[in-house]
């Protein structure tokens, strides 16, 4: 059976001595010091449970050895043994954290009942902390968990819209590569243009479905080498209504935003655009964005029926459309911007997709 480790301290030998006698008869085992700074020693080099202390010693007191056990030692019981018979003094004392204050003549009876409820009592609030302690280091590792679970969650979202979005892409232009380089030129945009990251984020993974609704336009349109009939091209214009559609109603703020992009992103700025020839800032912003980021990739790039532009040609093209089919804004920060966007380009070649 383990035994309860006292410290008693008094500055009577003798009481110590009777003290010590009487706690090792009952059961525990007992350490007596005669004053407060060699308690203090004692304590740092032995583990205790409970310690006894004298208010009046020679040297440091036992107010200070109190306060020194519950600032050092908080988890060590402590009962006060004294002579002082002073109301205040022995609230104070309760105050700063003994358990108890009893007054000498020594009571023995009352003195082990003191004890033993003292170190019962410190035995629940160890248990309560080690619980704590348990349930804290629980919730750590499930809120990592949980976390890592939402990641998983959120990149195979991700993944899953960019494979649809490819395979809208497919039929007519082939890679991957498209899509990629124009989600990123989007968000880069967009971060110059000071939007928040948290919509940043969202036109990065919105922006690759602005042609998803390709899928609704019938071959011999899509893939016709040659120019579009007036007809033809009305149907070609409702890939973006279609997208819409297909996106539409969704309770996700990524689904919502796809769907302002797949409907806005062949508007003009000059109001000829398709399919509802919004003018200027009636345009969402993101559709603006998109309407760069999408043209200045189609130029750039290689298609099946045409070559790719070069990027002074393009660049020409786009001040050119500064303020018709583009937003003057967004051109200015563009070409203000044009190393990072070439980087992006550097960066996803069409060979990296292949
Ligand atoms: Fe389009
Ligand atoms: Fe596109």
């Amino acid at each position: 059976m383990y035994k309860a480790h006292i410290l008693a301290v008094d500055d009577e030998p003798l009481i110590c001595q009777v003290i010590s006698e009487y706690l090792e008869r009952i059961g525990y085992f007992c350490q007596p010091v005669i004053d407060a700074t060699n308690a203090l020693l004692e304590l740092k080099r032995h583990p205790y449970d409970l310690i006894i202390i004298d208010i009046i010693m020679p040297g440091r007191d036992g107010i200070w050895l109190l306060n020194q056990v519950k600032t050092h030692f908080p988890e060590i019981a402590i009962i006060m043994l004294t002579a002082i018979h002073e109301t205040q003094i022995a609230i104070d004392c309760l105050k700063m954290g003994a358990y108890d204050y009893l007054i000498k003549p020594i009571d023995f009876d009352k003195l082990a009942l003191s004890i033993e409820r003292a170190l019962k009592k410190r035995h629940l609030e160890l248990k309560v902390k080690e619980y704590q302690a348990h349930l804290e280091e629980m919730v750590t590792e499930r809120t990592a968990q949980l976390k890592e679970a939402h990641e998983q969650l959120k990149q195979s979202q991700i993944e899953i819209i960019h494979r649809l979005a490819m395979a809208a892409e497919f039929k007519d232009i082939g890679t991957g590569a498209h899509i990629k380089r124009m989600s990123e030129y989007s968000a880069a945009i967009a971060k110059r243009f000071g939007m928040p990251p948290h919509r940043v984020e969202l036109i990065l993974y919105a922006s690759p479905m602005h042609d998803i609704g390709k899928i609704g336009i019938p071959d011999y349109i899509l893939l016709k080498e040659g120019k579009l009939t007036p007809e033809e091209w009305e149907i070609m214009k409702q890939h973006t209504t279609i997208g819409a559609s297909i996106l539409s109603g969704s309770k996700f703020e990524l689904l919502r935003l796809a769907e302002v992009i797949a409907l806005t992103h062949h508007e003009r700025y000059d109001g000829k655009g398709y399919p509802r020839g919004l003018k200027g800032e009636d345009i969402p912003i993101e559709g603006r964005i998109v309407a760069l980021a999408d043209a200045f990739d189609a130029l750039t790039s290689k298609r099946p029926y045409k070559p790719a532009l070069p990027i002074e040609k393009t660049i020409d093209i786009i001040k050119e459309e500064r303020g018709r089919q583009f937003d003057p804004h967004i051109v200015d920060v563009f070409l203000d911007m044009i190393e990072e966007i070439l980087s992006i380009k550097e960066k996803y070649k069409d060979e990296y997709f292949t």
